[in-house]
């Protein structure tokens, strides 16, 4: 099967690094030919790590690695049989690149979106055989996280939603098939997570790092509130909350949060920037200090 993934960022690098394992043939894609090196270099690294650490022999590494291709115009997507796409989380730009895509694929190709809350309806209608396009909601980091969503649009057909699960189940995932609601399952019922944890510092009750020891140490997460936004990145975090708040008419449960605000608009992106709520240059104070 040939995959082709659009945006080489966080999300297409990990959905590449799954599908090329899997035995695809992966073309990725990004409009940014610095994000493009970036990917290839980090996929590269990735396998090699794999490698040193005996999670896969030679063989593999070289057949992943073979099977990864890195292009830099929309048109070499041409021979793909499904396209994810994992680009900026923006309505219209996203539109935008579907009704491009349609142009340049067949017409039996599936469009996904790995859209954490944007609506697939809304992203299927910019095309002309939108009946092709579903969500498919893979979390970070992809390699790692089994489940994946699979969002059928009301436009979406039953065929393309049977051959989408198929597909992803076949690439050693486990499918929660959601309806095309904000947020989905995951990103909705992790809104209040992310809030509260906000407001708490907000109201001065205790800072991030507090915070965070609680949950990790007696509340059994993997990562505390503040480390998972900084780890998912503030300009995908705060826009995904922003979206959800807004589609669920202004909902006070969902309300963004000024201090999440404040840092993405400082660039103060998280791990991916050098900074968020903590400070990964170890240079710079961390905004509470
Ligand atoms: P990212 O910022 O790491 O990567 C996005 C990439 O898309 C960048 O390399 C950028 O150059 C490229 N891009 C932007 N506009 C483009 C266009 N018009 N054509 C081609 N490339 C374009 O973002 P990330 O975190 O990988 O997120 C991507 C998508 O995945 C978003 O829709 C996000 O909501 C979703 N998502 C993110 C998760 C996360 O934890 N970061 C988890 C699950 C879904």
């Amino acid at each position: 099967m040939n995959v082709a993934v659009i945006g080489s960022g966080t999300m297409g690098s990990g959905i590449a690094q799954v599908a090329a394992t899997a035995g695809c043939a992966v073309k990725i894609y990004d409009n940014n030919q610095n994000a493009l090196d970036k990917s290839a270099a980090g996929l590269e690294k990735t396998l090699t790590t794999l490698l040193e650490k005996g999670k896969i022999d030679a063989g593999a590494r070289d057949a992943i690695w073979g099977n990864l291709s890195f292009v830099s115009a929309l048109e070499e997507l041409a021979d793909a049989d499904l396209v994810i796409e994992a680009i900026v989380e923006n309505l219209d730009i996203k539109r935008k690149l579907f009704a491009d895509l349609e142009s340049i694929v067949s017409e039996n190709t599936i469009l996904a979106s790995n859209t954490s809350s944007l609506s697939i309806a809304s992203i299927a209608a910019s095309v002309k055989k939108s009946e092709r396009v579903i969500g498919i909601h893979f979390f970070n980091p992809a390699p790692l996280m089994q489940l994946v969503e699979v969002i059928p649009a009301v436009q979406t057909s039953s065929e393309v939603h049977t051959r989408t699960v198929q597909t992803i189940a076949g690439w050693k995932k486990t499918v929660a098939v959601a309806k095309d609601t904000p947020g989905f399952i995951v990103n909705r019922v992790a809104r209040p997570f992310y809030g509260e944890a906000l407001r708490i510092y907000e109201e001065g009750q205790a800072d991030f790092a507090t915070i965070d020891w609680a949950m990790k140490t007696f509340g059994g997460f993997r990562m505390g509130p503040f480390e998972l936004m900084d780890f998912i990145g503030h300009d995908v975090n705060y826009v995904v909350t922003e979206t959800v708040f807004t589609s669920f008419y202004f909902d006070p449960r969902y309300k963004p949060s000024f201090t999440q605000k404040r840092l993405l608009e400082a660039g103060f992106l998280g791990r991916k920037s050098g900074r968020g709520f903590y400070d990964y240059a170890k240079d710079l104070p961390a905004p509470d200090e």
